[in-house]
């Protein structure tokens, strides 16, 4: 399975901090914020890399990151996203790198303080569709919600007024080749974006999605508050942990 982590985007949300660096290139304690997402997929044995990248310092991840090796990857490669036309915008760039295969997509700014190893065995024993990670939250209204009946997720709500339960979407994918298909029939949503629970649906709708639920923290870091947290968290008891 390819590993691809989606850094793209313009960050906007953090103005000022991102008018002179990529949100992606801020600091999460004492590194910089893409390093957890990729150090995440090395753990779960998927070293073989893809980075989208956007905005004005792309020569900076390649500064950061290299090739890759001091992290532990195999090897790491790179793709320039123009604009910011949204998450599943970003993902249509990996589709020669997952050359026909499964893809591991971790979001730039999501921060775990476990692992994703057994999920990512129980994806190559799934063998086909799609898997989600799930973590129950306070705040859903930021985040794509699952709707259940029973245990089943039956939908995903974007940032849902009310949601309809607690569980939230993280930014950890995994998805079959068709999800290049699946992309290409979408429409951009209200914020005009091509949206990663677009997707997903997709995949609900074909009866091909399962989910589990992360096990120990999780946060993005996309906002003035959520940057603070996962500073704090890590701090407090590093990520990424087997
Ligand atoms: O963090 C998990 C959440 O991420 C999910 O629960 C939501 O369903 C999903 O839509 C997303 O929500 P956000 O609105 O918080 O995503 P955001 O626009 O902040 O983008 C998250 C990361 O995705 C960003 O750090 C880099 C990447 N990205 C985003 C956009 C819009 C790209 O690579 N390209 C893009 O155009």
């Amino acid at each position: 399975m390819k590993g691809v982590v989606l850094a793209g985007g313009l960050g906007t949300r953090l103005h000022p901090l991102t008018k002179i660096t990529n949100k992606h290139l801020l600091p999460v304690y004492n590194r910089p914020m893409v390093t957890y997402p990729v150090e995440c997929l090395v753990k779960a044995g998927v070293d073989d890399i893809l980075v989208v990248t956007g905005g004005n310092h792309p020569g900076d991840f390649l500064r950061l990151l290299g090739n890759g090796r001091e992290l532990g990857a195999r090897t790491i490669s790179y793709a320039y996203q123009e604009g910011e036309g949204g998450i599943a915008a970003a993902l249509s760039l990996a589709e020669n790198h997952a050359a026909g295969g499964p893809v591991c997509v971790v979001l730039g700014d999501n921060i775990i303080e476990k692992n994703i190893i057994a999920a990512a065995e129980d994806f190559r024993r799934q063998g086909k569709g799609a898997k989600i990670l799930l973590k129950k939250v306070d705040d859903p209204q930021r985040f794509g919600v699952a709707v259940f009946e029973g245990d089943k997720v039956v939908s995903i709500v974007e940032k849902p007024v009310n949601p309809p339960s607690s569980y939230a979407v993280t930014g950890i994918y995994m998805y079959d080749f068709q999800v290049f298909d699946f992309i290409r029939t979408l429409t951009p949503s209200q914020r005009n974006e091509l949206e990663i629970t677009d997707v997903n649906n997709l995949y609900i709708r074909q009866g091909t999605l399962t989910w589990s639920e992360l096990d120990g923290w999780w946060t993005d870091a996309g906002t003035f508050d959520s940057l603070l947290r996962a500073s704090n968290l890590v701090r407090d008891g590093g990520a990424n942990k087997v």
